[in-house]
């Protein structure tokens, strides 16, 4: 063997070596192994039981659910898109992967989370949305099919592609969403990221796992990742929130391949939500810089042209308060459209033999500017 080759074998050794290290020292909080999958970007495997999403204080005495008392995707006949998820690694069983926070990542996410979105109340300066949304509850859930491009977003400003479930009473709102975001502060580049927000009875709004409340379950696909998108060549995520009907624990799960249920948001965190939801809805989400500057939504195009010409939610279904599955449309719905300048929404029409293809879709999107509103 050259030099040069038993060197590399050292090199490659080193790690190996230290991560056996880590296993052997049997201090709860270190990783049990951490996979780098970019620059900034480190998942590290931590035993289910020590994550940190269980450090809230409202979840002293949860016990684990380890998957739904029912499953959202044995019943479905898989048709999805096989090709757009690359499993990127696998946490040893037992452990479930969390990203690594920096300091900045999470004081950035803390800023978003005070000026996020609410769904019941969508007047927040700089945010514009489209899309639909049924309030005529109680829900047990939602799901879509939808697509998510990358988009040329500047610091200060994000944009989303969202399901969200919700409640409200007085001042007071609970509500859980994911989807995609490209948010440039709180990750640090201007990739799209799946993702999930959730407020819950601490008023608090949170993201992913910055913050205690969410449980991850899934050894191998955790909330929160980045997808590299070529412009113009979508990522499409087939994703479901809904109630479990036992523990009344809210899940989010993967209905494209892979099915995974990711994990859940505890019902401890609630106090509107423990017999479902009022509120559901789907759609896309922007917020602009302090300068008033909006960025652009969906694929950065309004909805003309045909179907796969603009950013689209397809397949969009709830579950009404017994837990059956129905086309969203099969409820009373409210188009979402606040600044038709700046962002369109198109609902679908296609033939009867294609709508058991799509079931209830719609396009939606738009460049933005510095003239939406506020
Ligand atoms: C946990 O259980 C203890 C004993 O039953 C109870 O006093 C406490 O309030 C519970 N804490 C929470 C956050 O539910
Ligand atoms: C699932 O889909 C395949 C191909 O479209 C079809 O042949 C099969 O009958 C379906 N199975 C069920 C249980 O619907
Ligand atoms: C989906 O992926 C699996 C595993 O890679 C493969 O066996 C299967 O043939 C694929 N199905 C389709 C419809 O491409
Ligand atoms: C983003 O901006 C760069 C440089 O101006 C451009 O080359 C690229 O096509 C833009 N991407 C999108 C998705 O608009
Ligand atoms: C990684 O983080 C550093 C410091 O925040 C930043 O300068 C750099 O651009 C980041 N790299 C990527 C690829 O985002």
């Amino acid at each position: 063997m050259s030099t040069e080759t038993i060197m590399a074998l050292i090199m490659n050794l080193i790690p190996l070596l230290f991560s056996a290290a880590l296993v052997r020292s049997d201090q709860s909080m270190l990783p049990l192994r951490s996979f780098k999958i970019s620059e900034n970007v480190t998942y590290d495997c931590i035993d289910i039981y020590k994550q940190p999403g269980l450090d809230h204080p409202l979840l002293k005495n949860h016990t684990i659910q380890m998957k739904p008392s029912v499953s959202r995707f044995e019943f479905k006949n898989q048709t999805g898109n096989n090709k757009t998820y690359k499993k990127e690694f696998e946490c040893p069983h037992g452990t479930v992967p969390i990203l690594r926070n920096s300091k900045e990542y999470i004081t950035n996410a803390q800023f978003f989370a005070e000026k996020y979105f609410h769904p019941l109340s969508g007047d927040r300066p700089g945010t514009h949305i489209v899309g639909v949304r049924s309030s005529n509850g109680p829900f047990r859930g939602i799901e879509a099919w939808f697509n998510g491009y990358t988009l040329n977003i500047s610091k200060e400003q994000a944009s989303y592609s969202q399901i969200y479930i919700g409640s409200g009473l007085n001042n007071e709102v609970n509500f859980i969403q994911a989807g995609y975001m490209i948010n440039p502060s709180v990750f640090g580049d201007g990739r799209v990221w799946s993702y999930g927000f959730w407020q819950g009875k601490d008023g608090k709004g949170c993201y992913n796992t910055a913050c205690p409340g969410f449980v991850q379950v899934s050894h191998e696909v955790p909330l929160v990742e980045p997808y590299d998108l070529k412009p113009g060549v979508p990522v499409w995520l087939r994703c479901s929130i809904h109630q479990d009907k036992q523990t009344g624990n809210w899940w989010i799960t993967l209905l494209s391949k892979p099915n995974v249920d990711i994990g859940y948001w505890p019902k401890e965190l609630f106090n509107l939500l423990n017999n479902g939801a009022n509120l559901v809805g789907v759609g896309g989400v922007v917020q602009a810089s302090r300068s008033g500057s909006s960025p652009p939504m969906g694929t950065g195009k309004f909805p003309i042209g045909g179907r796969r010409e603009s950013a689209m939610f397809t397949n969009i279904e709830a579950l009404n308060s017994n837990y059956e599955q129905r086309k969203i449309d099969s409820f009373p719905i409210e188009k979402l459209i606040d600044s038709p300048s700046c962002y369109g929404l198109r609902i679908g029409k296609v033939k009867p033999f294609h709508r058991t293809l799509l079931g209830f879709f719609f396009n939606y999107g738009g460049p933005g500017g510095n003239s939406c509103g506020v």
